[in-house]
């Protein structure tokens, strides 16, 4: 996506030096800090301390990983390493298993001399197929609101609601859950959306609502307790996520606090959709709650907030008495019945082990 006259992606390889750069997203919007991720140990730092963070990017930042370490050294013992090392960052976006898999299955036959180059091309191919599968995921959710848009009077707006960052910054290119909003924009449907702050981390008011003004959607920030008020006043007419992780049977894991927005939209009629790439489904996992394993991070997230002070400084400011204890469980699971609809590349499924079969029978033997 464009940041000013620059055409961003959120991991790419420069092209004089072939150095993997991110963009540091921990600073955003304050500052753009465009950082390069040379030894493994960089990359394990940027998942884990969230530089990079969203599904589909840390598998992505994940591959680069292995990449860089087989141009340090193409030895298995290295490439074991190397996955055992990133696969430990964060426990729940499934993604992050994929394309380590992806590229041990790309690398372990070869022989130790063709490996780095080879990984660099399987982590460039990860990325590319990346912004291929969420531009078909915004072909796709366009349907969807259209379908809404026509029901509304001319030139009313389609209320969106989203929850975290499940933009552009999460993917590759595009995102998942927004690349809808920005095919919507592109076909001149006037859409608004409601990003949720997303607390504790703010990768709404920080992420989403910096996306959203970089490319000209109306939309407003509201506090995560807000969506379900606004949904009772008929202020929004479909919700749309991101997920970390989707069960074969259709439960869909992510950022906290989107359970209790899918409770809300089902009291509501709201249509409650998730966008994903297939890569998002782990077809080993039925029962979500009870399977997918939630991170727990630091409880000073909680209890502490991130703001720019007023001299311009990024600062984390304490919001709680001293020595409270903050709990942090990142993710939560919707259940499939609560979900209208999956938005994956291959068209909108039900949110059921049969729905997904229909459009991935390849994976009828394992799911
Ligand atoms: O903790 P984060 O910021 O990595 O969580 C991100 C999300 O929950 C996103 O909604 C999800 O990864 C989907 S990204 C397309």
């Amino acid at each position: 996506m464009k940041v000013g006259d620059t055409h961003y992606r959120s991991i790419w390889r420069d092209e004089g030096t072939g150095a993997v750069r991110i963009i540091d997203q921990r600073w955003l919007p304050h500052d753009f800090p465009v950082v390069t991720l040379e030894a493994l140990e960089d990359f394990a730092t940027a998942i884990r301390e969230m530089w990079v963070r969203g599904a589909p990017l840390i598998g992505a930042t994940a591959a680069y990983g292995v990449a860089c370490e087989m141009a340090r050294d193409p030895s298995d013992a290295s490439l074991a390493r190397a996955y055992d090392v990133l696969h430990e960052t964060r426990p729940t976006a499934i993604n992050l298993r994929w394309a380590l898999n992806e590229m041990r299955s790309a690398l372990g036959r070869l022989p130790e001399d063709q490996r780095a180059e080879a990984a660099f091309a399987k982590a460039a191919r990860i990325c590319d197929e990346d912004v291929e599968t969420n531009r078909l995921i915004g072909v796709h959710g366009l349907e969807i609101i259209k379908e809404i848009a026509a029901r509304k009077g001319p030139g009313e707006p389609v209320n969106i609601l989203t929850h975290c960052n499940a933009g552009w910054l999460a993917t590759v290119d595009w995102g998942t859950a927004t690349s809808p909003m920005y095919h919507a924009m592109e076909a001149g449907i006037p859409i608004h959306v409601w990003v949720d702050e997303t607390r504790p981390r703010n990768q709404g008011a920080q992420l989403t609502a910096w996306e959203m003004n970089g490319a000209g959607i109306p939309h407003h920030l509201i506090v995560d307790n807000a969506g379900g008020h606004l949904m009772q006043h008929g202020q929004v007419d479909m919700v749309i996520v991101g997920t970390d992780r989707t069960t074969a049977s259709g439960d869909v894991c992510n950022k906290i606090g989107t359970y209790l927005k899918a409770l809300a939209a089902k009291d509501n009629g709201v249509p409650f959709y998730v966008a994903l790439p297939s890569s998002t489904v782990d077809w080993t996992v039925s029962d979500g709650v009870a399977e997918i394993p939630i991170e727990e991070r630091d409880g000073r997230e909680v209890t502490h907030i991130y703001g720019r002070d007023e001299e311009g400084r990024a600062r984390f400011v304490q919001i709680s008495p001293d020595g409270t204890p903050g709990d942090n469980p990142a993710f939560d699971v919707t259940p499939a019945r609560l979900v209208t609809g999956l938005i994956t590349e291959r068209g909108v499924a039900d949110a059921s082990r049969e729905g997904l079969l229909a459009l991935f029978p390849e994976r009828r033997e394992t799911a």
